[in-house]
C-alpha cells in the first residue's frame, strides 16, 4: 500500500492536484495508493494531538495508523518560503516514527511557483526522512514553476509526465 501524502494543508492546493494525478499514475501501473491530504487534520491538530496529547485525539489517531500500515509513501511539496511546509514537519512531530517511518521507503515530488522545483526543500526533507529511518528513492523529482506545466488542474506537459511515470515506476520496484 502507497499512501500520497499531500504536503500542505492549504485549501485548494496544487499540491493535492498533483497527488491524485499521481495516484492515477500508480493505478496504470497496476498499484493501488490512498491520499492522505494534510488538510484533513483536525483543526486543533497542534494543540490536541502533539506531546503530552499523543495519542488522544481519536481523529488524528486514525491518520497515524494510516501511516503505520503503509510501506511506501509519496509525499508532494510544495516550497514555501525555501524550505518545506511547517505544518508537514508538524505532521512528522505527532506520528510515531519507528511504526511509521522507520524502514519504510519513499519517493519525494517538489513543486515550486519559482524556478527552484522546491529543491533545497526536498534536501531539508530527505534529511528529516533518514533521521527517521526511512528509504528515500534517489530519482526526486523537482517541478518548478508549475502553474506553466498544468492545465485544468493537471500536468500536461510531457517531460514532467514522463518523469513521474519513471519515478512511481522505480517507487513500486524499490
Ligand atoms: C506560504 C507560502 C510560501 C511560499 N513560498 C514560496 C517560495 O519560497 N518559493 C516559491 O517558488 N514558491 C513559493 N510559494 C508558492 C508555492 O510553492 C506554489 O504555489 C506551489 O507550486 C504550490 O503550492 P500549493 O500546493 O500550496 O498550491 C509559496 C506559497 C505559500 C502559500
Amino acid at each position: 500500500m502507497i499512501t500520497i501524502v499531500v504536503g500542505t494543508n492549504r485549501k485548494d492546493s496544487v499540491s493535492q492536484h498533483v497527488a491524485i494525478q499521481y495516484s492515477e499514475i500508480l493505478k496504470e501501473q497496476g498499484q493501488d495508493s490512498t491520499i492522505l491530504n494534510l488538510s484533513e487534520l483536525p483543526l486543533d491538530y497542534i494543540y490536541s494531538a502533539l506531546y503530552e496529547n499523543v495519542g488522544k485525539n481519536e481523529h488524528f489517531n486514525q491518520i497515524r495508523e494510516l501511516m503505520n500500515s503503509s510501506k511506501k509513501f509519496v509525499f508532494i511539496i510544495p516550497e514555501y518560503n525555501g524550505s518545506f511546509p511547517g505544518v508537514l514537519k508538524a505532521f512528522i512531530d505527532g506520528l510515531d516514527r519507528s511504526k511509521s517511518l522507520t524502514g519504510k521507503k519513499g519517493a519525494l515530488v517538489g513543486i515550486s511557483a519559482g524556478d527552484q522545483g522546491a529543491g533545497i526543500a526536498l534536501s531539508h526533507f530527505t534529511d528529516i526522512l533518514h533521521y527517521c529511518g526511512t528509504h528515500v528513492l534517489a530519482l526526486r523529482l523537482r517541478i518548478p514553476t508549475i502553474g506553466n506545466y498544468m492545465t485544468d488542474n493537471r500536468i500536461s506537459d510531457g517531460k514532467y509526465l514522463s518523469k513521474i511515470h519513471k519515478q512511481s515506476s522505480q517507487l513500486i520496484a524499490f
